[in-house]
């Protein structure tokens, strides 16, 4: 049995570069299942796949695992790797809304549940403390407000010489979380026992630092 912290919260809170770091202090390996959301809606959409039905119909033909190369996750999807396409707008944005499709989510559970069963893991997303491990030992909910990641989200776009609209981002982010907060299965919210981190005002290295002093008070 692997020892498995896991990180949820809304889009652009800074998880996945928080359990990076958090998985690099630890020699744990970190699994993004967002990636894994993101590797099914690249799949429906090549595939043009719409509605509910044709979702959970198709769902289960996107043969998706992943593999480390240099320390990074790659998702694998039907042999193909996938990783470089998972990021573009359009690929959240369809992930959000498959990601509702309880099809979709037994179909990625059982891949995330035996990672972290094999593994020490830091597992992020939006459901890892509430669903998938509920009996992970660290449990943290991942938050910043909507305008800071927005910004977050601006400038990480910006840096890679994208033009983009802040309005634009921050109307798609609350777009976002009202869907992954609202929808009937596995929506985002904080576990019980999840310990809360707002990261507004807070650096990287300051929030992986907190995450890590509660790994080492519980475990
Ligand atoms: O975290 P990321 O932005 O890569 O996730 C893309 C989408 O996948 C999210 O908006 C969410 O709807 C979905 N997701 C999910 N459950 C997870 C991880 C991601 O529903 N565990």
């Amino acid at each position: 049995m692997g020892i498995n912290i896991a990180i949820d919260g809304p889009a652009g809170a800074g998880k996945s570069t928080i359990a990076k770091k958090v998985a690099k202090e630890l020699s744990f390996i970190y699994v993004d299942t967002g990636a894994m959301y993101r590797a099914m809606a690249l799949y429906l959409l090549e595939k043009n796949i719409q509605g509910d039905e044709a979702i959970a119909t198709a769902c289960h033909d996107a043969d998706i695992s992943i593999r480390y190369e240099n320390g990074e996750q790659q998702v694998i999807l039907n042999g193909e790797n996938v990783t470089a396409f998972l990021r573009r707008e359009e690929v959240g944005n369809m992930a959000s809304v498959s990601s509702a499709n309880p099809e979709v989510r037994a179909h990625l559970l059982k891949l995330q549940r035996t990672l972290a069963k094999e593994n020490d893991v830091v597992m992020d997303g939006r459901d890892i403390g509430t669903t998938i491990l509920p009996d992970a030992e660290v449990k943290i909910f991942l938050t910043a407000s909507p305008e800071t990641r927005a910004n977050r989200r601006y400038l990480e776009l910006t840096e890679k010489g994208e033009t983009c609209d802040m309005n634009e981002i921050l109307k798609t982010i609350i777009e976002r979380d009202v869907r992954d907060m609202n929808r009937a299965v596995s929506p985002l919210k904080q576990a019980e026992d999840a310990v809360l981190v707002d990261s507004s005002d807070m650096g990287i290295d300051e929030v992986v630092e907190k995450i890590l002093s509660v790994y080492r008070e519980k475990v």
